[in-house]
């Protein structure tokens, strides 16, 4: 068992460079916030404790993890004044003599290795401040480090803006990743001291303070490029995006999932996927989806908060906070949309949208059709083109459908009604009335023949 530790994560910023008028640690990545990443890696790691902070009214601290404790940034600039605003958060329940994790609320992909990683370092090192490094990274924007001849980290300047650097300060390719341990007591004694650039208050300015009291500082270099990358710009949250799905996707990959064409594919953070299913092209995967084993998913299949049960085919579908049961057939081009449950081995078929609706096990609704706020009994079947209407333009009804039930093509089912087990409807019905068990209601104009009707078109037409 690691040493406790408390994390601080800085999520406070104005991220002026994403042209936004949400902030920027809400902005998703692989459907995540930011922040939420952050705070993830962060009790990964084993934190004992994790703060954030927050500017007062931004909308951040309402939608952090349980437990998560926000302490509000209201005064000063800049990410020194970011982890001054946490002061109290991290030096109260005895956190003063443990290790502070300062982690910037922008770098989504950060993992529990590299801060285990940056822990252990700064521990075997007996160093008072260990920062995350890496040369793996286009250097432009960030803050680069500078070590002295023995290789010790002397300080860190910064290069969001260039005028005045030297061509050699700008070849310099280590940069700081804004993922820091810290001697928590040390680092508000030190940041005390920092002055303001431009009325901000760097964090990095506690370096040379801490060298000129004889203070290590430690450096912990990674190679994984992907888990350091920072988010300033759009630019920079499509080249997350980009980094999380090929982490989630070979994820899932190596639990057991074949992806036929992993480049066309997006799998949110929240989604599960079981073993030996298959996702084909263009299909994407959101929120909470949940997806069982032996499933066969797309091409061009997009379920959102969905569950998927085993064996199940979607086909070309959007599947939106529906219940897809085992072995049932969806698609292609279905819309399943909130509140429907289609049980075990039916069957959705082509231009078929199903809204809070529960389709029995082994029932079909094979083609073109909309069934809305439906009970279809198990084994059912609908003809081509059966319609419910369950909207009066004032009010949503129910419609029942037994067991067994057959309609004809084209019927029309106005709610609310029940239709019992085993009966039928005649094709082209309006149904606006029960039909009971075993009946077969028919609700249409009797046909009738003219007699010799083209005949008379002819002899009209030469007239
Ligand atoms: C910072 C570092 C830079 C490093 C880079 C890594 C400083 C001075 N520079 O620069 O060396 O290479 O991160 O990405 O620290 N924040 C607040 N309150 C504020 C300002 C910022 O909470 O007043 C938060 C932001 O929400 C963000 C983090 O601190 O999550 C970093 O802020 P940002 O402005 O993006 O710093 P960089 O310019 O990227
Ligand atoms: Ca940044």
């Amino acid at each position: 068992m690691a040493a406790p530790f408390t994390v601080l994560i800085m999520a406070a910023g104005q991220g002026t460079r994403m042209r936004s008028d949400v902030p920027k640690v809400l902005h998703r990545v692989a459907g995540k916030a930011l922040v939420d990443w952050a705070v993830d890696a962060a009790r990964a790691a084993g934190a004992e404790r994790v703060v954030a902070v927050v500017r007062p009214g931004d909308g951040v601290a309402e939608g952090l993890p349980d437990g998560v404790e926000a302490a509000e940034q209201r005064e000063g600039e800049g990410t020194g004044a970011a982890v001054l605003a946490a002061r109290d958060a991290v030096l109260a329940e005895g956190g003063e003599g443990a290790p502070v994790v300062v982690l910037s609320g922008d770098h989504p992909l950060i993992t529990a290795e590299q801060l285990e990683g940056l822990l252990a370092e700064h521990r075997e090192r007996g160093a008072v401040a260990t920062l995350l490094t890496t040369d793996r990274l286009d250097p432009a924007g960030y803050g680069r480090v500078v070590r002295d001849s023995s290789g010790a980290v002397d300080r860190i300047f910064e290069t969001k803006h260039t005028e005045g650097l030297t061509p050699e300060e700008l070849a310099v390719r280590e940069i700081n990743l804004g993922t820091y341990a810290f001697d928590a007591k040390t680092l508000f004694e030190a940041l005390d001291r920092v002055e303001l650039v431009k009325d901000e208050r760097y964090l990095t300015g506690v370096f040379p303070l801490i060298r000129q009291n004889g203070g290590t500082i430690a450096a912990h270099i990674t190679g994984d490029a992907d888990a350091a990358l920072g988010v300033n710009d759009r630019a920079g949250l499509m080249a997350a995006e980009e980094a999380a799905q090929r982490r989630l996707i070979e994820e899932h990959a190596r639990s057991g999932v074949t992806f036929l064409a992993p480049g066309t594919t997006r799998v949110e953070a929240g989604v599960t996927i079981g073993r030996d299913t298959v996702i084909g092209p263009g299909t994407v995967l959101e929120g909470t989806t949940t997806i069982g084993e032996g499933c066969e998913l797309g091409p061009h299949t997009t379920a959102r908060d969905a569950t998927v049960q085993d064996g199940a085919t979607v086909i070309q579908s959007v599947v939106d906070g529906a219940d897809v049961g085992p072995g049932v057939r969806v698609g292609p081009f279905a819309y399943l949309r909130p509140g429907t449950t289609v049980r075990e081995g039916a069957k959705v078929g082509t231009f078929v949208e199903v809204k809070n609706s529960d389709i029995g096990a082994g029932a079909k609704v094979p083609h073109l059709s909309y069934i809305g706020d439906t009970d279809v009994g198990d084994g059912s079947n609908l003809g081509a083109s059966t319609i419910t209407a369950n909207y009066d333009g004032r009010r949503k009804h129910r419609t029942k459908l037994g067991k067994s039930v057959k309609t004809g093509v084209h019927t029309s089912l106005i709610a609310p009604l029940h239709v019992g087990d085993r009966a039928y409807t005649g094709a082209g019905s309006t149904i606006t009335g029960d039909v009971p068990e075993g009946a077969l209601g028919i609700a249409r104009e009797k046909q009738k023949n003219i007699e010799g009707y083209a005949d008379r078109v002819e002899e009209d037409s030469q007239k």
